[in-house]
């Protein structure tokens, strides 16, 4: 696993972006799988930026979540898909058969797992995996306590998310379980990169970094992964030794 400090939040999200845009260039029908969440505003910003100035193509890409809040709709501002329409698939005119979301309103939310977890083998896996990290260590919703060995599963959602997640929302909303990949997708992708912005994340990042590893702070299983990438601005690098 490798790690790279970077100055701020704009040449973090940069460099990310460009792993994405490289990705993309060298293998067209690439597999992403790209977080929701407010550390990844920037990266797809800039990304839909050099897609336009450097004509690049993403219709053969395709795209799986990573996780959504169950019982909340898709036109919620808050959920994980309106997120990636807004920031992703609407601007980069991603249709929608290039992209595999979980149905969290689903009366069958097993069956939404093992939706996921045959879209990403008949693709042939995840290219690249670019998530965020939780204020609790969770990687898409793999609370503290995940098991690593898991594909997509429905979670109850710990109380740090449930209370931080509110942040998305414009409204009190109840969130109590969540549906994600687990852990073992994120293991199994060709390439994971975690990206850590701000003094916030500056103590889950030491437990990222240099705690051993351990579910007990999910992300930190990175420090596993063959082509492991942990991206942080200087302030989420400020408690590091
Ligand atoms: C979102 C997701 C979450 C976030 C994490 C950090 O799809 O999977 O794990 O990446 O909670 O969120 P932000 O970036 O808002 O601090």
């Amino acid at each position: 696993m490798d790690t790279e400090i970077f100055p701020d939040y704009q040449t973090l999200s940069e460099r990310a972006a460009d792993v994405i845009l490289h990705q993309v260039r060298s293998k067209p029908d690439a597999m992403l799988c790209l977080a929701a969440g407010d550390t990844p505003r920037l990266t797809y910003a800039r990304l839909v930026q050099l897609a336009a100035t450097e004509a690049v193509d993403f219709s053969k890409c395709r795209f799986v979540a990573l996780d959504e809040w169950i019982g909340i709709p898709p036109e919620n501002e808050g959920s994980c898909a309106f997120f990636l329409h807004k920031h992703l698939f609407a601007p980069l005119a991603i249709s929608p058969g290039q992209s595999h979301l979980f149905d969290a309103l689903s009366s069958d939310l097993d069956r939404e797992c093992k939706k996921m977890d045959r879209a990403i083998q008949q693709a042939g896996g995840i290219d690249l995996m670019l998530v965020g990290v939780g204020m609790n260590g969770h990687i898409g919703f793999n609370e503290p306590g995940a098991r690593t060995d898991s594909d997509a599963y429905v979670v109850t959602l710990d109380e740090t998310t449930r209370r931080v997640g509110q942040k998305y929302f414009t409204q009190e909303t109840a969130l109590q379980y969540g549906i994600t990949l687990g852990l073992k997708q994120f293991l199994e992708s060709r390439m994971a990169v975690l990206i850590a912005s701000g003094s916030k994340k500056a103590d889950v990042m030491k437990r990222v970094l240099e705690d051993p590893i351990s579910t007990s702070t999910p992300a930190s299983i990175i420090r596993k992964h063959p082509r492991g990438v942990v991206m942080l601005d200087r302030d989420a690098a400020s408690t590091l030794q």
